[in-house]
């Protein structure tokens, strides 16, 4: 179900967008790139160049050079979408960004192509109700970057229709992509509903003295995130008791309701909590230092990527 058309848009050329620019053009895609800021795809289009260079080096691109040669960059949206079989929208963070956006989208694509928005919490349903295409509109979220990190979450409205959902999951799959299936949606999703969780938790630990913010990272880089890098909290608890997951649960659920009672509360992330979290960090870096550490982290991630791909089950 994968379509014979592998033109696809990149609407809104930031973090995200060029991240899939990247991955789709590295799959044989066209990549047809549109962004409302002068000057942006023209920036995108360098930083995709970059990483597939550094995809190549660690054998997991061919053909940079080629998968360079299909990204194009567009003045007008009516011309980046004319003929796709897929829209990858990364526009702005807010309800009436993606309704403006996705009223043009309705308009200027082929009645067919499937409309996928990056939204890390906006639900489709929010945006897409009024479209006459609107069973054609998901929201596809990846991690950043996604050229990197392979999972991505499929979200319809009530109104998504069963086809177009199945088809997404087979374009995601044939570049690489692990989709998942939100079955209900709410704001989130579920990614962003864990990094809440653990997040708001953290804020709450450092404002609250119990531990240095530099510290928290180490837990997470140095204990719970290696082994969630191969398999997720319910794999880990089915092996951390001796009879799997009932053991696991008869043992230590105690603690977790307990600990479930007193959650953190939303104030983490307000007022003298706040502050203190943001004083105990440290300096904020300049922009050109975010991007240098950026590609340090890219490396880093390329280089797992291999590794995962080598060893895997
Ligand atoms: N940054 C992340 O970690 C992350 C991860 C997953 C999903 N997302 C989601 O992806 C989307 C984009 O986030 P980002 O981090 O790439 O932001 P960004 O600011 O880097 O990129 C957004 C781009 O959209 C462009 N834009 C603004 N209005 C537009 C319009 N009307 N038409 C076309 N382009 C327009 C901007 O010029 C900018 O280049 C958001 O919905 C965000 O929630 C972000």
């Amino acid at each position: 179900v994968v379509p014979d058309n592998k033109t696809m848009a990149i609407i809104g050329a930031g973090l995200v967008g060029r991240g899939w620019a990247t991955l789709f053009a590295m799959s044989g895609w066209t990549v047809r790139l549109y962004d409302a800021m002068p000057g942006q795809v023209e920036r995108c289009q360098a930083m995709c160049r970059l990483a597939l260079n550094d995809l190549a080096r660690y054998g997991l691109a061919e053909e940079p050079n080629e998968a360079y040669a299909r990204i194009k960059t567009y003045r007008s949206m009516a011309d980046a979408v004319r003929d796709v079989s897929l829209v990858q929208e990364n526009g702005p963070e807010s309800v009436e960004a993606k309704v403006a956006i996705y009223t043009d989208l309705d308009n200027l694509t082929p009645p067919d192509a499937i409309l996928a928005s990056s939204t890390s919490s906006i639900v489709t349903s929010r945006f897409t109700e009024k479209l006459k295409g609107r069973h054609r509109c998901l929201v596809a979220h990846p991690l950043n970057p996604p050229h990197l990190v392979p999972i991505v979450e499929l979200s319809g409205a009530p109104w998504t229709s069963p086809e177009v959902l199945a088809q997404a999951r087979a374009i995601y799959e044939s570049i690489g992509q692990t989709p998942i299936d939100i079955r209900k949606e709410s704001e989130g999703f579920v990614i962003n509903r864990l990094q809440g969780a653990l997040l708001t938790e953290a804020m709450r630990l450092v404002g609250e003295g119990h531990v240095s913010p530099q510290d928290l990272d180490k837990a997470v880089k140095d204990g719970l995130g290696l082994q969630w890098s191969f398999i997720g909290p319910f794999e880990t608890i089915e092996l951390n008791a001796p009879g799997g997951m009932p053991d696991y649960l008869a043992r230590y659920s105690a603690f977790f309701e307990r600990n479930a009672r007193d959650p953190a509360p939303s104030t983490a992330w307000q007022g003298a909590n706040a502050a203190k979290v943001l004083e105990e960090w440290g300096r904020t870096p300049e922009p050109p230092e975010i991007l240098a550490r950026s590609r340090a982290r890219d490396e880093r991630l390329t280089l797992l990527k291999a590794f995962k791909k080598k060893f895997k089950r």
